[in-house]
Parts: structure tokens; sequence; C-alpha cells
């Protein structure tokens, strides 16, 4: 069994912070959503994993060196034009080399293990298993019908649904997905749908096996989805509990947990938390209160007399300033500033 992530996806809807950095390397409590993908493959007796990038993602190889972290072997295949899930994974076709698979999506993060996906395809010895969620939204996804306790249709974000049952970007394959994916043609969005190959599959008469997870699943594609991800991830992963890393100075602080901070940060009459991530090197000094939100490598905040919430802070970012009056959410990219002065500076200008 191999393993295939997708990792190309331009990301626009986190930029600015996707600008500097693949989305599949955002950290979620403190690592990159990738990780967790790769985290998930080798839970299940994985270690062949293929990685899809764009030609321009090189930090994505430079992260995962040479794979020896994770006991894995990573092998990279190149997508250039953003075409679409199923032509990314027939960029696959010669190191997938009629192997079954499973696929993942470099930015879905899973709660649950891919233990069942992988238990219904040796029970069922089904072409395909598909691992499937109840949404609120299944306009947005891809949508799977079920009859007599089998996957009868999947449909693209169709406008009126069949089902709540979402396809949630991890699938289990076998090598005659790669015939139905070279007879497709885009969809209306112009790219070639992976739900149109499955599709396709079951109208060629395979089967289509499937999971239903009611463990938490993220596309983390929004930065709002982004900050869920965190919090839920922090709480599976620490509980209610604050971990501060190496060579860290933490004085004079109230935290509430879960929070996660990295290693060489100094934390000095804050108070923080709940659902904090605060990655390696970040400074923070006088902070009223921060929330809910995601501060990057080398980060710092000082004199905020104001609460701060559903916030992400760039790596190497600074704010400096107090008397703002409200609650405050900000958005701050790699390397910028912002220095509010202080009421008594603002009366002398
Ligand atoms: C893709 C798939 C869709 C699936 C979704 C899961 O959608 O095309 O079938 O339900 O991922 O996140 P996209 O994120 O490309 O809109």
């Amino acid at each position: 069994m191999k393993g295939l992530i997708l990792c190309a996806g331009r990301g626009t809807r986190l930029h600015p912070f996707s600008y500097s950095q693949p989305k599949t390397l955002l950290p979620v409590a403190n690592y990159p959503v990738l990780h967790f993908c790769i985290r998930k493959l080798r839970e299940v007796g994985v270690h062949d994993i293929g990685i899809v990038i764009h030609p321009s993602q090189l930090q994505i190889p430079e992260y995962i060196g040479d794979g020896s972290q994770f006991q894995a072997t990573i092998t990279f295949i190149q997508q250039e034009k953003p075409l679409g899930i199923a032509h990314a994974v027939r960029l696959a076709k010669t190191f997938i080399n009629d192997e079954p698979f499973i696929l993942l999506l470099g930015d879905n993060l899973l709660m649950d293990s891919l233990h069942e996906l992988a238990r219904t395809f040796e029970q069922t010895q089904a072409d395909g298993v598909v691992m499937l969620s109840e949404v609120e939204r299944p306009q947005d996804y891809g949508i799977a019908q079920i009859a007599g306790g089998r996957i009868v249709s999947v449909e693209e974000k169709p406008k009126q649904p069949k089902s709540n049952l979402a396809v949630i970007g991890a699938y289990l394959f076998t090598s005659p997905l790669f015939d139905s994916i070279a007879m497709l043609r885009p969809s209306a969005r112009a790219e070639y749908e992976i739900t149109d190959a499955i599709q396709s599959m079951i109208e060629r008469g395979y089967q289509i096996a499937h999971t239903v997870t009611y463990g938490k699943y993220s596309d983390v594609g929004t930065i709002q989805r982004w900050l869920e991800a965190n919090r839920w991830m922090l709480s599976q992963e620490i509980g209610d509990h604050y971990v501060v890393g190496e060579e860290c100075v933490v004085h004079n602080c109230e935290i509430t947990g879960p929070v996660l901070v990295g290693n060489r940060c100094r934390i000095e009459n804050c108070k923080i938390g709940p659902y904090v991530s605060i990655q390696d090197g970040v400074q923070l000094s006088n902070c009223a209160w921060i929330e809910d939100s995601i501060l990057l490598e080398n980060s710092s905040l000082h004199d905020i007399d104001w609460p701060i919430t559903q916030s992400v802070f760039g790596r190497s970012s600074y704010l400096a300033g107090t008397h703002v009056y409200d609650k405050g959410v900000l958005l701050l990219s790699d390397k910028s500033s912002i220095i509010i002065p202080s009421e008594k500076k603002r009366d002398e200008l």
C-alpha cells in the first residue's frame, strides 16, 4: 500500500500567510498540516509516500528532508498547473505503479485514524473506499448517495444534494482509477474532479465502499477554519494543559490551556489562553489577554492593553502599542509591524 498527499494547491484564501509558505506547511498546534497527514499514513503502516507539489514549493522538500523524521520514503511529484485532484493523481501514476494507495488532501485534517478505511478495503475487497462525514453545507463538497449500504453516485458540489454525506479528502484506490481519470473531461471550474473519476468507476461496475467518520474534520482552507482546526488539535494533543518548549522564559503570566509554546520564547506579564499556539522564538511582554490565536515564528507583541482574539501573527511580525478599546482581531503577515502610539504620545502629536 502506498500513500499520496496532494499539496500543490495555491491556498489563495489563506493569503497573506500562504504567500510566504505553502498552505500545507502552515502550523496547527505548532506542526504543519502536512505533518499530520504523514503521521496518519504512518499509523496504518504506509511508509512509501508520494507528495504532489507545485515546482515553486521548495519549502516542502526542505521541511521533509530525507523523510527519516517520519521513518518514511518520500517521492516528490510536480504539478505545474492547478488542474484538480484527479490531474494530480494522474501525474503520480508511475509512482503508484499499480499498487493500492491511500490518497489524502494535504490541507485536510482528520481526527480519526485511517484504520477503518484500510480495514474496510481488506474486508470488502472493494476497488475503492472513500471516507465520508456528515456536513452542514453539502453544496460545498463532493456528495455521496448511498442506497442498500453502497455508494450509488457521487457528485461534486451539487446544487441539490442527494445527501449530507461529504467526501472529505481521505480515499483508498486501486489501479482501475487511472483508466477512469484518463476518460475525464474538465469540470465547470476547469478541473479534473476526483468525484467524477469515482462516479466513472461506479458506472464501469467497480465497487466503491465507504466509511463514515464522526470525528472532527477540517479543510484548513480559510483563516477561520485554520483557527478552528488549531483549537481542536490543541485540545486533542494537550487537553487543557499548557506545554512550554525548551530554553523559554515564562515570567509572571496567567496561562489557561490549551496553550502550546515552542522553543526559545520569552513571555512576561501576559494573560494567555485558551487555544493559543506559539511557535519558536516568539517574544511577548505586557499583553492584557491573547486567546484563540496563532503566533508564528519570531513574532513579537509588546504593551498591548486590549484583548486579542482569533488573530494570526506572521513570522517576524511586530505589534506594539496600547489604548485600543475593543477586542481586536489582527492578521499580520510575515515581517509586518504595527506600532500604536500611546494616548500620551497621541496628545503630543
Ligand atoms: C475537494 C473535492 C471535494 C471534497 C473536498 C473536501 O474540494 O473536490 O469532493 O469534498 O475537497 O475538502 P475543493 O477543496 O477542491 O473545493
